[in-house]
C-alpha cells in the first residue's frame, strides 16, 4: 500500500496525517479540504517537520480530489465538531450531506479503497459512506472505539498510578454517551482490573469515560483531536502493515450480537483487507442489555438519517 487519503485538514484530520507521515508508513498521504489552502499549508507544514523528526512519507494539500487517485485508504474527518451544549446526534444533517459527497467524489478516483469513517454522529455516519460507497462491508467502517477505549484506559493508568501500556480493555456499543466499557474485559498487565480498585472508582471511571468527549468539548469549546487522530492512524497502520490487530471499530453487524443492518461499536480483527473477522465476544444479561441499549439508540439515529433527504 502506497496512498493514504484524509480528507477533512481540520484538528483531526490534519492530525492523523501528521501521525501517519511520523508513522512513515507509505509513499503519500493526501490532505483534502474544501478549504484547499488549509489543506496545503498543513501538508506543507507536515513536511517541512520531515527533515526534523526523520520520515520520508510525503504530504500532499487539495481540494481536488484527482489528486486522491488510487488511494488503498480514506480517512474521513470531513464535517462539522460539537460546540458545547451539542450532541454528536445533533450533527447529523450537516455531516451527512458532507460524508455523501466526500464519498462520491472518492470513488470517483479509487475503484477499490478502504473507509474509515471519523465525523459525527460516528455510527451513522458509517453507515451513510457504505450505502454511498457501495463497497463490501468488510472495507467501510468507523474509528470511536480506539478512542473512547483509550480514554477508558488512561482514566485508569491514572488511578492506579500505571502505565496506560498495560492496561488493556474491551469497549463496545455506540459512540455516544450509551457506549458500554466492559470492565469484566479489562486487565492491567493481565490482572483482572477488578482485583486492583474499588468498585465505586471502576464505576466512576466508566461513567467519566462515556461522558469523556463531551469533557473535551467543554474544556476547549470544540472536539478534541490529539487521540482522535492518533487513533484513525493506528487503524490505518494495521491494515497498512497487515497486522491482525484487534480492536474496537464501527463495524456493520449480520446478526452478531443479535443485531443485524446495524453499524455498532464490536471488536474486530483489522488487516490487510480491512476486517477481517468481527469477533463475538460472551455478553452477561448486564452487559447484553446496556449493548442492547446503546444499539437502540444508534438505530433511532439511522432512523432520522434514512428520512432525510441526503
Ligand atoms: P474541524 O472543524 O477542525 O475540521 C473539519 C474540516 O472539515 C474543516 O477543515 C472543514 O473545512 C472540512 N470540511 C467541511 N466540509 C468538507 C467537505 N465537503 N469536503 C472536505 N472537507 C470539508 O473538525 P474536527 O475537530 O477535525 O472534527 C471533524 C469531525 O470528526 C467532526 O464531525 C467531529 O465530530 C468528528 N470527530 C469524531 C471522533 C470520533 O471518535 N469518531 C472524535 C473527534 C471528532
Ligand atoms: C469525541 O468523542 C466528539 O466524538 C468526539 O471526542
Amino acid at each position: 500500500m502506497s496512498k493514504v487519503t484524509v480528507v477533512g485538514a481540520g484538528n483531526v484530520g490534519a492530525t492523523c496525517a501528521n501521525v501517519l507521515a511520523h508513522k512513515d508508513l507509505v509513499k503519500e498521504v493526501v490532505l483534502v479540504d474544501i478549504k484547499g489552502d488549509l489543506a496545503r499549508g498543513k501538508a506543507l507544514d507536515s513536511w517541512q517537520q520531515a527533515p526534523i523528526d526523520y520520515y520520508s512519507t510525503y504530504l500532499v494539500g487539495t481540494e481536488d480530489y484527482a489528486h486522491t487517485a488510487d488511494s488503498d485508504i480514506v480517512v474521513i474527518t470531513a464535517g462539522v465538531p460539537r460546540k458545547p451544549g451539542m450532541s454528536r446526534d445533533d450533527l447529523i444533517s450537516t455531516n451527512a450531506k458532507i460524508v455523501n459527497s466526500v464519498v462520491d467524489a472518492v470513488m470517483q478516483h479509487s475503484a477499490n479503497p478502504i473507509i474509515i469513517v471519523v465525523s459525527n454522529p460516528l455510527d451513522v455516519m458509517t453507515y451513510a459512506a457504505y450505502k454511498a460507497a457501495k463497497l463490501p462491508d468488510q472495507r467501510v467502517f468507523g474509528m470511536a472505539g480506539i478512542l473512547d477505549t483509550a480514554r477508558y484506559r488512561a482514566f485508569l493508568a491514572t488511578a492506579l498510578s500505571v502505565s496506560p501500556k498495560d492496561i488493556q480493555a474491551v469497549l463496545m456499543g455506540g459512540h455516544g454517551d450509551t457506549m458500554v466499557p466492559l470492565p469484566r474485559y479489562t486487565t492491567v498487565a493481565g490482572i483482572p482490573v477488578t482485583e486492583l480498585i474499588a468498585q465505586d472508582k471502576l464505576d466512576a471511571i466508566v461513567e467519566r469515560t462515556k461522558k469523556g468527549g463531551g469533557e473535551l468539548v467543554k474544556l476547549m469549546g470544540t472536539s478534541a483531536w490529539y487521540a482522535p487522530g492518533a487513533a484513525a492512524a493506528q487503524m490505518v497502520e494495521a491494515i497498512v502493515k497487515d497486522e491482525n490487530r484487534i480492536f474496537p471499530c464501527c463495524a456493520l453487524l449480520k446478526g452478531e450480537y443479535g443485531h443485524k443492518d446495524i453499524f455498532l461499536g464490536v471488536p474486530v480483527k483489522l488487516g490487510a483487507n480491512g476486517i477481517e473477522q468481527l469477533i463475538e465476544l460472551e455478553l452477561n444479561a448486564e452487559e447484553m442489555e446496556l449493548l442492547n441499549t446503546s444499539a437502540g439508540h444508534v438505530r433511532s439515529v439511522m432512523e432520522v438519517y434514512d428520512k432525510m433527504a441526503v
